[in-house]
């Protein structure tokens, strides 16, 4: 996960309502400078979206998010993804993940749950919900006894609290729907969602 996240400090969180939006939406993020892409499994329309980001948009770098079962990750190696996001783990998902082809981010919001998952070998950790679960603090506190750990925190997440997270050393990258909001793609006003991109991809360090 580190390898594949590395140098991309924003991951959007993408929920596909309507197939139709998944391939111009994936572009227009795309062309804003955000190539990592956490399509969420929890629409119908998303399995479909991914599989056509996955032919058509040269260049984006595909996952899948709100993986919950061994069979959604099996889903995820047959939609050809690069890797896989979940909200929380439990030891069936964690071993289900030990077998498959690609990494899982697993998600967690505290120290036991980040010691279950160290023992299935996981070093990156999604920290979920960020800011309900103790936010930046809760962060820094983890990397005193977890100094090998690296965290993406996600949910509740946006420009207005970003810089907090990204300037934690043990901050790999943030994930969020900021820059994908339900009412733009809903309108489909995809310059706009390229420009909170390029906005997001800028944030420095
Ligand atoms: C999620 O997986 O739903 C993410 O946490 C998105 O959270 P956000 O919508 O608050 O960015």
């Amino acid at each position: 996960m580190r390898d594949l996240l590395a140098g991309n400090s924003v991951i959007p969180v993408i929920v596909i309502d309507h197939v139709d939006d998944a391939v111009p939406l994936a572009k227009a993020l795309i062309a804003g400078g955000l190539n990592v892409l956490e399509v969420t499994l929890r629409t119908a329309a998303a399995e479909e979206g991914i599989r056509q980001i996955v032919k058509q948009v040269p260049g984006a770098i595909v996952g899948t998010g709100t993986v919950c079962t061994p069979d959604q990750i099996k889903l995820s190696e047959d939609l050809g993804c690069q890797f896989m996001v979940s909200p929380g783990a439990t030891d069936k998902l964690l071993a289900a993940a030990q077998e498959s082809s690609i990494s899982l981010l697993p998600g967690i919001s505290s120290a036991s749950e980040m010691m279950r998952c160290m023992e299935y070998g996981h070093q990156d950790f999604k920290f979920f919900p960020a800011e309900a679960a103790g936010g930046a603090a809760m962060i820094k506190a983890l990397s005193g006894p977890f100094s090998d750990a690296r965290i993406c925190p996600t949910g509740g997440i946006g420009l207005h609290n970003v810089m907090e997270y990204l300037s934690l050393p043990n901050v790999l990258c943030v994930g969020g729907s900021w820059v994908c909001p339900a009412q733009l793609v809903k309108a489909q006003r995809w310059d706009e969602i390229e420009q909170l991109a390029r906005d997001a991809s800028q944030l420095g360090r």
